[in-house]
């Protein structure tokens, strides 16, 4: 992982990209992803997303692009000649750095796997594969249109043609046995290279597996049985070489994904499609933007404004410290308070630190940075509205 002194501005930047369809929705899903049943005017939103990147790229020009994401949705519906011209589009915007990270989110169907090669050559170096389960009934459960042979054959794909990959597994699924879980995580550390990345369900208000759990339809195990699994993940990861470096993302150490990073470490990041976020330091204020989320009404707003940015708000030092905290205590390695200090222009609560610390659930390094302990994780909202309080 890079040095703890590249955290804040201006040390990377990223670009997120966001593609909004998917050919169905999983009923546990609350992205902002869509289903339509006509035909996707694939060039106009092409157009767009350059206009967007364009306007970006005045807004917060001399940026070196360090990573670049494509998220959905799905973006493995896009066209590679699409992936390319956005890709195109970020460079005529930024210098983009040699050894920039560019991965795009593939659901593994064998029908997108057949365009891999296509995205490679269009500069994607690292893909991202919703997995979810290496179980069909599970994988059923969670209305995915793919079996467990069919994502490990676009694994192998991926494999072969992108010097990069990782998956996405989802576990604390309904009946999930332990053991069960252990076999199935084991199974896919054999298939991983790099990187994992391993969600807890949770169940989103207004998702169709809300619905079913209201209804008794839906059981999902309890906190304590969560938290067993959540303690297996931890220990064959670790022990397979795999670490967690955040909260749900495990990496042999090097390889974690550079734009997430971006993310936990609030560096700078231009949020591009609809319902995007974006952070870009302007005249040393902090801007938090958000894009229109409807896909068509962002369609609008961009052919009308150039961008389709709703939101545009000027963070106060004590939002950007509180999300200083939220988002780094979720990394292993943690923040640096020092850091912390300068932001919110006063030092973390010494007495609420020494509480934590005495409880477990924190510590300080050698290196003087406050990390959540193996202990503190599971309750690591609760350490941070202490700490921000
Ligand atoms: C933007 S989505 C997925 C990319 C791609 N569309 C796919 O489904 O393969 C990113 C990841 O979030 C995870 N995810 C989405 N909803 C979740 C939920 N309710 N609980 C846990 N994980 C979830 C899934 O593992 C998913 O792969
Ligand atoms: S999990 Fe992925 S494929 Fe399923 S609806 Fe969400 S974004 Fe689309």
């Amino acid at each position: 992982m890079r040095g703890a002194d590249e955290t804040g501005p201006g040390a990377a930047f990223g670009v997120y990209i966001h593609w909004p369809f998917c050919l169905s929705k999983c009923p546990y899903c609350d992205f902002n992803s869509h289903v339509r049943h006509v035909a996707i005017d694939e060039a106009r939103f092409l157009r767009a997303f350059l206009a967007e990147i364009a306007a970006n790229a005045e807004r917060a020009p001399g940026r070196t692009v360090t990573s670049i994401f494509f998220g959905g949705g799905t973006p493995s519906l896009m066209q590679p000649a699409t992936v390319a011209a956005i890709l195109d589009g970020v460079a005529r915007g930024w210098n983009v750095a040699a050894d920039v990270e560019v991965t795009l989110e593939a659901n593994p169907t064998s029908v997108e796997a057949t365009r891999f090669r296509g995205y490679r050559a269009a500069g994607v170096n690292r893909v991202s594969l919703g997995v979810q389960a290496l179980d069909d009934g599970a994988l059923r459960r969670l209305g995915r249109t793919h079996t467990a042979e069919e994502a490990l054959a676009a694994v192998a794909i991926a494999r072969q043609v992108f010097e990069r990959y990782s998956f996405d597994l989802i576990y604390a699924r309904e009946n999930q046995a332990p053991e069960a879980w252990a076999a199935e995580l084991k199974r896919a550390i054999g298939e991983a290279a790099e990187h994992l990345s391993l969600y807890q369900l949770t169940i989103e208000m207004d998702t169709p597996f809300a619905a079913l759990r209201a209804a008794g339809k839906l059981t999902v195990p309890d906190e304590d049985c969560a938290r067993g699994l959540y303690d297996t993940t931890q220990d064959i990861c670790a022990g397979a070489g795999l670490p967690a470096y955040e909260v749900s993302n495990h990496a042999r150490p090097g390889a974690e994904c550079r734009h997430n990073l971006i993310y936990w470490r609030m560096q700078e990041y231009a949020g591009i499609g609809p319902g995007a976020h974006g952070r870009l330091d302007i005249d040393a204020r902090r801007h938090a933007t958000v894009t229109e989320k409807r896909p068509e009404a962002w369609l609008v707003r961009v052919e009308q404004s150039r961008h389709g940015i709703v939101t545009d708000d000027i963070l106060t030092r004590e939002e950007i410290a509180d999300e200083f905290l939220l988002m780094g205590l979720r990394l292993t390695e943690g923040i640096d308070p020092r850091f912390y200090a300068r932001i919110a222009g006063r030092a973390l609560d010494p007495r609420r630190l020494a509480t934590l610390n005495q409880e477990g659930a924190v510590e300080i390094t050698a290196e003087g940075r406050l990390r959540v302990t193996p202990a503190g994780f599971p309750v690591l909202d609760a350490v941070v509205a202490d700490l921000a309080a």
